[in-house]
């Protein structure tokens, strides 16, 4: 089995569990207790931790009955929010799980105490691992509720600094409408036809759209690409600065 299983909930949300030696499982943003406990089963796996992106009920709804269920650590931010936090995290913390290292990156924007966990490699046979929550999605980002967009984007842009090949985990599956909201700012780029037909050919054959890689967000995901000239252009914005081509970009989308 991989490490990481992804489990859809809700409609379009991911939570994901993610096996960090043989027995043990830590699952992220598990908004429904039962798709989690029905997945442990099937993998033989005990959950010992939860982490916590966000307070937002469709990240946190499972997280209460798996803590009373299985005697879980529940990790995140913000315990005003999310009450049965047992460690409060903030940026730059580093989580020793088992033997892994889990950094903390603080990505306010979508709300003020926004976080997601990075996993570095441990050797060069792994995975670098990023949960992005609702801050950071394939192809798109979340919206901007408690903060601007500068402050937005700022966290966008520290998590498109990671390493090229980090796959990113996003909290949603917005992938297939993210790709097509950004043919209709750019129509004529080649890189996010390409992809959409790689989106819709995985769909169609019953995959997931996550993980994608660092790499691919930087070259398709249109957000990422608020400093380009192709997109000022297109926006007739040839002067304007980054985060106000950005806000522009999530204007739009909030009424795709
Ligand atoms: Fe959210």
């Amino acid at each position: 089995m991989e490490s990481v299983v992804t489990i859809p909930a809700f409609g379009d949300n991911f939570i994901y569990l993610y096996r960090y030696d043989k027995n043990n499982a830590l699952a992220v943003d598990p908004c429904d207790s039962s798709a989690v406990l029905n997945s442990l089963n099937e993998h033989n796996l005990k959950l010992t931790t939860i982490l916590i992106t966000h307070h937002h009920w469709d990240h946190t709804g499972g997280v209460s009955d798996l803590k009373k269920k299985t005697g879980c650590e529940v990790i995140g931010p913000d315990k005003r929010r999310i009450p049965a936090i047992d460690r409060v995290v903030d940026d730059k913390h580093v989580l020793a799980i088992g033997n892994i290292e889990i950094h903390v990156i603080a990505t306010p924007g979508h709300t003020k105490t926004s976080v997601c966990y990075y996993i570095p490699a441990s050797n060069e046979n792994e995975h670098k691992i990023l949960w992005t929550g609702d801050t950071l999605f394939a192809g798109g980002c979340g919206r901007i509720m408690e903060c601007n967009a500068q402050t937005m984007f700022d966290s966008l842009l520290r998590l498109a600094s990671l390493p090229d090949d980090t796959l990113v985990y996003c909290g949603h599956d917005y992938t297939l409408e993210n790709y097509e909201f950004a043919l209709t700012i750019e129509p004529d780029n080649k890189a996010v036809q390409q992809r959409l037909q790689e989106i819709k050919q995985t769909i169609r054959a019953g995959g997931f759209t996550v993980p994608s890689t660092i790499l691919q967000e930087k070259a398709t995901n249109i957000f990422l690409r608020s400093d380009t000239n192709e997109i000022k252009t297109a926006l007739k914005m040839p002067d304007a600065g980054a985060v106000d081509v950005f806000a522009e970009l999530r204007r739009r989308k909030d009424i795709f």
